[in-house]
């Protein structure tokens, strides 16, 4: 089923454009963050299983229950690389799509038969009101303008419809906490070099887990983009959080 005609937006590479980033900066330039994502793109799930030890399957099946999809139901998974959380709501029975806008990501996932879009989560190439639920799995951390993603999320999202954003988050238990804060900065970059096809990209994932905003921060700005009833819950220990919405009915 074709649902719309990718529409490339400035993050797109100019053809004939050579970039050499092999890690973004806090900055998130969105050229960046697709080039370094895809230098990442051949060995990501697998990468991504070995740094999470695993965990990475029990957060994409919340993350799935929370959306609370079934059949007849049509759902955008929004920065879905790869795919593979695309696959996980797929088995819920609802029709997902998945978008994003690295295209070594999206073709690294190929083998996964669901549908693909490269897109831009800031401008989506979907008319208004068009989904029943919008999810987004730890992409919402890597786009720039954060605000105008969740404002486009809402956008496509039909009255009534719901959201689930599946993030890093911070740890409940202080003393964990610190001792994640380790894990992230010494040992998190120091596996990659052992499994990932782009380990630098690995200290951007570090800064960047530890510059983004705790649950109740996230809550706020997710409301202040137009969504209601924002509640959080957390996962292994608030490692992460699993953020739901509805868009208002009007
Ligand atoms: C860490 S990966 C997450 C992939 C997948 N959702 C998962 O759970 O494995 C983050 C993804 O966000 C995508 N991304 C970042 N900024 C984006 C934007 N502005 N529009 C679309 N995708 C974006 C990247 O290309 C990357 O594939």
């Amino acid at each position: 089923m074709t649902v719309c005609n990718a529409r490339p937006g400035p993050a797109f590479p100019v053809p004939g454009t050579v970039i050499l980033m092999s890690r973004a900066t806090l900055d998130k330039d969105p050229r960046e963050v697709a080039s370094m994502f895809d230098g990442v793109a051949r060995r990501y799930d697998v990468t991504n299983t070995v740094l999470s030890m695993g965990q990475d399957r029990y957060w994409r099946r919340a993350t799935r229950k929370a959306l609370g999809i079934g059949a007849g139901e049509k759902v955008l998974d929004l920065a879905a690389g790869t795919a593979v959380s695309t696959v996980e709501l797929g088995t819920s029975g609802a029709w997902c799509v998945a978008a994003d806008f690295s295209v070594g990501m999206l073709t690294a996932g190929q083998a996964r038969k669901v549908p693909k879009v490269a897109a831009d989560g800031t401008r989506l190439p979907f008319g208004d009101n068009v989904f029943d639920a919008v999810t987004i799995s730890f992409g919402l951390r890597n786009i720039a303008n954060r605000g105008e993603a969740l404002r486009e999320m809402a956008r496509v999202t039909r009255p009534g419809g719901r959201l689930v954003v599946c993030e890093f988050s911070t740890p409940t238990n202080r003393l964990f906490a610190t001792v994640y804060k380790e894990y992230l900065m010494q040992a998190l970059p120091r596996v990659a070099r052992a499994v990932s096809s782009n380990p630098d990209a690995y200290v951007y994932l570090a800064e960047s887990i530890r510059a983004w905003p705790d649950q109740a921060e996230l809550a706020h700005q997710i409301a202040g983009a137009g969504w209601s009833a924002v509640r959080w819950r957390n996962l292994t220990g608030g490692i992460v959080a699993l953020h739901a919405a509805y868009k208002p009915q009007r």
